[in-house]
Formats: C-alpha cells, sequence, structure tokens
C-alpha cells in the first residue's frame, strides 16, 4: 500500500509543479464590479484548482460590496468554496460561503448580503484536484458611511480691528500671492509703505 500512496502523492506533487495554474484574478482588484472565476491553465485556458484570494476595493470608501452572484458550470470536486470577507483579511467569520454547485441568481439572501467595509476578500479553496467551472462577480455601490478619519479643522482666522485711512483692509490679513505697488510720491506714500512694514 505504501508504494501506492507514494506513487499517488508524486503524482498530484509533479501535476502540482508542471501545472502552471493562474488564479482568474491574479492581483488586487480595484474597481466596482469584481469578478470571481475559477482558476485556469496558462497553456489552453482550462480549468484548474490552485487556491485563489483577492481584495476588491471600490476605490471610494463610501462604497460597499454587494449584490453577489455566482454560476457554476462543471463540478469535478464539491469541497470547493468561496468565501467573501469583509476587510482586507480572512480572519473571522466570512460574511459569505458559496460553496460548489450552489448557484447565487440576483434577488437572493447570498446576494443581498453587503459588507460593511469598502474593502472585501474574496477567495477560493478546495480539498480535491478536481477542476471546477465557476463564474460571478460582486458590486460596489454607494451606501457606506465615510471612514470616522479625525477631522481636522482649520482654525478661523483671527479678526482684529483696523481702521485705516491708507489701506483699505488690513495688510495683516494679506498673507501670500500678492504684489502691493506703493507710489512714494504721492502724499500717502510715506505711510503707506510704513503701514506694510508695520
Ligand atoms: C492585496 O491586499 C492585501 C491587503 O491589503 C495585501 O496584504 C496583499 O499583499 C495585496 N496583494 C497584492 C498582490 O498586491
Amino acid at each position: 500500500m505504501g508504494w501506492k500512496l507514494a506513487a499517488f502523492l508524486l503524482a498530484v506533487s509533479i501535476r502540482y509543479a508542471n501545472a502552471d495554474c493562474t488564479c482568474y484574478e491574479q492581483a488586487n482588484y480595484t474597481g466596482t464590479s469584481a469578478p470571481l472565476s475559477n482558476s485556469f491553465e496558462r497553456s489552453d485556458f482550462s480549468a484548474c484548482y490552485t487556491p485563489c484570494s483577492y481584495v476588491a476595493y471600490s476605490g471610494d470608501d463610501t462604497f460597499g460590496w454587494g449584490g453577489l452572484t455566482i454560476n457554476w458550470g462543471s463540478v469535478a470536486d464539491t469541497t470547493g468554496k468561496i468565501q467573501i470577507f469583509d476587510g482586507t483579511d480572512t480572519t473571522g467569520t466570512p460574511l459569505i460561503v458559496v460553496n460548489a454547485k450552489e448557484n447565487v441568481v440576483n434577488g437572493i439572501d447570498k446576494s443581498l448580503i453587503r459588507s460593511s467595509q469598502p474593502r472585501i476578500t474574496i477567495t477560493y479553496t478546495q480539498e480535491g484536484t478536481g477542476a471546477n467551472n465557476y463564474n460571478g462577480v460582486i458590486k460596489a455601490s454607494p451606501g457606506l458611511q465615510p471612514s470616522t478619519v479625525p477631522i481636522t479643522t482649520t482654525a478661523a482666522p483671527t479678526t482684529r480691528t483696523y481702521n485705516n485711512p491708507t489701506f483699505k483692509y488690513d495688510p495683516y490679513l494679506i498673507t501670500h500671492d500678492i504684489m502691493i505697488v506703493v507710489n512714494q510720491r504721492t502724499s500717502g506714500g510715506m505711510a503707506a509703505l510704513n503701514n506694510v512694514s508695520d
């Protein structure tokens, strides 16, 4: 029996090593319509079974994720499982679990679940080595409260009493991007220069 197991493990490891099994979504996704589909062999696009995981973000912290739909095609491994987690990691209870062969159509419970965070982590795992086909989508839409980043308020400009006949407005409040031209030869010229200086 031992050699059979060894041969089996060898066959599996060779298959795994030789396989160029690529996750459908290879990087983290930014956009409002995140795709879910089985991994595939680069050579011929046939389905394969490597585990996959990525983070989807709409690009807007007030957008949450929901409206999941999933369709399964041929299923060779019923342990296949799509899990969607609130946030950027896979700790805690998943928000949605969809098992192999379980189609999720628009309007059913799993389609109505919405994330409470602007980022979700979408994973696919299975225990065996049969290739499953599935595809689906989850969408981002408005509805989350903006993240509670502390709001820094800008202090209102200090006002002070100003009453000077030379300048209509207090030069003290002129802070940038302005050039003042004063004609020294006019009667108010020197007074004006002194005021600017002050
Ligand atoms: C995807 O995002 C997660 C969480 O922010 C991060 O840990 C991971 O490195 C990212 N992966 C890629 C391929 O950028």
